[in-house]
Order: C-alpha cells, then sequence, then structure tokens
C-alpha cells in the first residue's frame, strides 16, 4: 500500500522509541526481580507488554506500507538501580513518546493517512496511562518515603 515518506519515517522512528522503552523497562524489570520487589516487577511487566504490542503495531504497519521494519536499532537506554530513579528515567521516555505521537498524530493529518494516525492515537492514549501510573508511584514515594514504599512491593 502506498505510505508517504514521511509517515514511513516517524513509524521506524516510533519503532526505535518502543524498541528503546521495552528494553530499558527489560533492565529496571531485572533490578526488580533480583531485589525480590514482586508488586513492582508485576507493574514493570505489564509495561514490557504494552510496549511490545506497540512495537508490533507499528512493525505491522510499516509492513503494510511496503517497507521493511528495522528492529536493529535502539537509543541509548537510561537505567538506575536506585527504583525512585528508575520510575523517574521511565516517565521522562513516556512523556518524550507522549510529546513525539502527538506531533506525528498533527503529521499525519497534514498528510491525509487517517489510517496510520489511528494507530498513532491509539498509542498515544497507552503512553498517557503509563504517565499516569509512573506519576501516581512518584507521588506515593514522595509521601511514604522510598523505604516504606519498597516494603509495599514485596
Ligand atoms: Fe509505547
Ligand atoms: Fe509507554
Amino acid at each position: 500500500m502506498k505510505t508517504s515518506p514521511k509517515v514511513i519515517a516517524a513509524l521506524q522512528s516510533r519503532l526505535v522509541s518502543e524498541l528503546t522503552a521495552r528494553n530499558q523497562y527489560a533492565a529496571h524489570l531485572a533490578f526488580a526481580k533480583v531485589a525480590g520487589y514482586t508488586k513492582l516487577a508485576a507493574y514493570i511487566s505489564e509495561r514490557i507488554a504494552d510496549e511490545d504490542k506497540h512495537v508490533g503495531a507499528l512493525a505491522n504497519r510499516l509492513v503494510l506500507g511496503e517497507t521493511v521494519p528495522d528492529v536493529t536499532r535502539i537509543d541509548p537506554i537510561k537505567t538506575a538501580s536506585d527504583f525512585a530513579e528508575a520510575l523517574r528515567l521511565d516517565l521522562a521516555s513516556e512523556t518524550q513518546a507522549r510529546a513525539d505521537y502527538n506531533a506525528d498524530v498533527g503529521m499525519c493529518i497534514a498528510e491525509g493517512d487517517a489510517g496510520t494516525r489511528v494507530i498513532f492515537e491509539t498509542i498515544l492514549a497507552d503512553e498517557e496511562d503509563h504517565i499516569e501510573d509512573a506519576e501516581q508511584r512518584l507521588a506515593q514515594i514522595e509521601a511514604m518515603g522510598i523505604d516504606n514504599w519498597l516494603s509495599a512491593q514485596l
């Protein structure tokens, strides 16, 4: 299916970001598991499942646009073994994703590609949920203190 080069470039760019996000979460999942924080690990596992869905949706759309998805590239990953800092890093990635998808929705409208726009909007709604969840957890840490919060993650 004929797809505008701008739309293809955005799909590929978002694919790199989603692969980066899922790998960043995977590193934080490993830290949480090793430390025995079962509830935190379950939350991060859910995030990875969502980001993997995004990877799949973007890759499918690239194939429909007669483009082979490049799944070999990722951006530098920002990890922290301090769990509050890890949440802040993940929140920063999610906030950047929100800005990127919003810009890409605008670009799709300008390019007259409603099909890709819907895909970007669907993913954007998930990223906004992810932002909300991370902000809630950081607010809990602020209120309870990190030690009490981590005790509740066992
Ligand atoms: Fe995502
Ligand atoms: Fe996300």
